[in-house]
């Protein structure tokens, strides 16, 4: 196969990468991705002189490049990662995320059209909006309920890929998925900030009273629930995934604060963040039964991988510390 990955260079995106060049060591990939400051060339030194890899750097936004791309080039697939894709900067800066999530996903459902690509929409459960407590987990006839700018953005992306399925035909898939966590994952979210600020000794800001929970799988399960959509998913079909790990963010806290030998006085709490969804949780029957997929990976054994990973790449979270990503955690969090 040729596959088209778009935000390859980006979290999920790169561990993709390395999954299916794995497992497909045959097939072609070209990467696309516009290399925001959450896309990085480093994530993928592993994979760049395969004779079967290439990457472009281009913005699916770009009508224009995104339609030569596809004329020139007869894609079997695409994996559709790019995105802007983290909450605190959707609420600090919303424009550049209806850009690429929305005009940037419909630019890529019209030119898969003209060629009839086979299409994976890799999306979020925060497109179902927050649960409470006691509330059942999302699964795929939640009602979309999405609160904040970046998940309101997903939620147009799903649906134009939805459109795109039931008015002209074009197959399909859409997966949305809870919290991942892992190698390469950017440090301006929960896992990586909190590990390598706890490696710096420096303090871990949780919001609000650190209560909300998250449903986190490790990256590498949600690479191997995309390969099996895409071999085994029915066109037109939608697939919730999770990790059945539902922790609270304070949970998560002081077990990697015992993982790192620290104290309590580490936390610091901070200001909420608005609009804060509390609760996400995912109900994975249908994948289960329909398509025999499963989270391999305990959380236990994924949180130990992940540390041991950001023990040993220190470049290469250090580096991305210490550039441009220095000025928006000072807009963040005002130090
Ligand atoms: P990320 O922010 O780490 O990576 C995004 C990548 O997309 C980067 O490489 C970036 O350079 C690229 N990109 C951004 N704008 C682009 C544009 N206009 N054109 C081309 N490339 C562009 O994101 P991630 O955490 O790897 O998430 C990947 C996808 O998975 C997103 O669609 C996200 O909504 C979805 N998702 C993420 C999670 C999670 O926990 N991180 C969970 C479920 C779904
Ligand atoms: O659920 C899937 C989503 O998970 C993906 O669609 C998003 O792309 C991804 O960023 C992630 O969104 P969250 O908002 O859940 O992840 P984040 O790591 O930003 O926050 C996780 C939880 O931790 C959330 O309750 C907010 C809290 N938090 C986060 C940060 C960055 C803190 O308490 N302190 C922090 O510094």
């Amino acid at each position: 196969m040729k596959i088209l990955i778009t935000g390859g260079a980006g979290f999920i995106g790169s561990n993709f990468i390395h999954y299916w060049t794995r497992k497909y060591p045959t097939d072609t990939i070209v990467n696309l991705d516009k290399l925001t400051y959450a896309g990085n060339l480093e994530n993928l030194r592993a994979v760049e002189k395969l004779p079967n890899y290439k990457f472009i750097q281009g913005d699916i936004a770009d009508e224009k490049l995104v339609e030569k791309l596809f004329s020139e080039e007869q894609f079997d697939l695409v994996v559709h990662f790019a995105a802007e894709s983290h909450v605190d900067r959707s609420i600090l800066d919303p424009d550049a995320f209806i850009q690429t999530n929305i005009v940037g996903t419909h630019n890529l459902l019209r030119a898969a059209l003209k060629s009839k690509t086979r299409f994976h929409h890799v999306s979020t459960d925060e497109v179902f909006g927050s649960l409470q407590k006691t509330d059942p987990a999302f699964n795929e006839k939640t009602p979309y309920d999405p609160r904040s700018p970046y998940s309101a953005s997903k939620a147009a992306s799903d649906h134009l890929v939805r459109a795109y399925f039931h008015t002209y035909g074009l197959p399909i898939t859409i997966s949305n998925c809870s919290n991942n966590y892992g190698p390469y994952h950017f440090p301006e979210k929960l896992f990586p900030l909190f590990i390598t600020n706890l490696l710096e000794d420096k303090k871990i800001p949780v919001y609000g009273d650190g209560t909300s929970v998250r449903d986190w799988l490790y990256v590498e399960d949600h690479c191997s629930a995309i390969d099996c959509i895409i071999r085994k998913g029915q066109i037109g079909e939608t697939y919730c995934v999770g990790g059945n790990s539902e922790k609270t963010n304070k949970e998560f806290t002081t077990k990697i604060l015992v993982l790192l030998g620290k104290g309590d006085e580490m936390i610091e709490y901070v200001t909420d963040r608005p609009g804060h969804d509390h609760r996400y949780a995912i109900d994975a029957t249908k994948i289960k039964n329909e398509l025999d997929w499963e989270p391999s990976v305990t959380f236990e054994e994924g949180l130990e991988r992940t540390v041991k990973w950001f023990r040993e790449n220190e470049a290469w979270w250090k580096s991305i510390k210490s550039g441009e990503y220095q000025d928006y955690y000072k807009k963040q969090y005002g130090k």
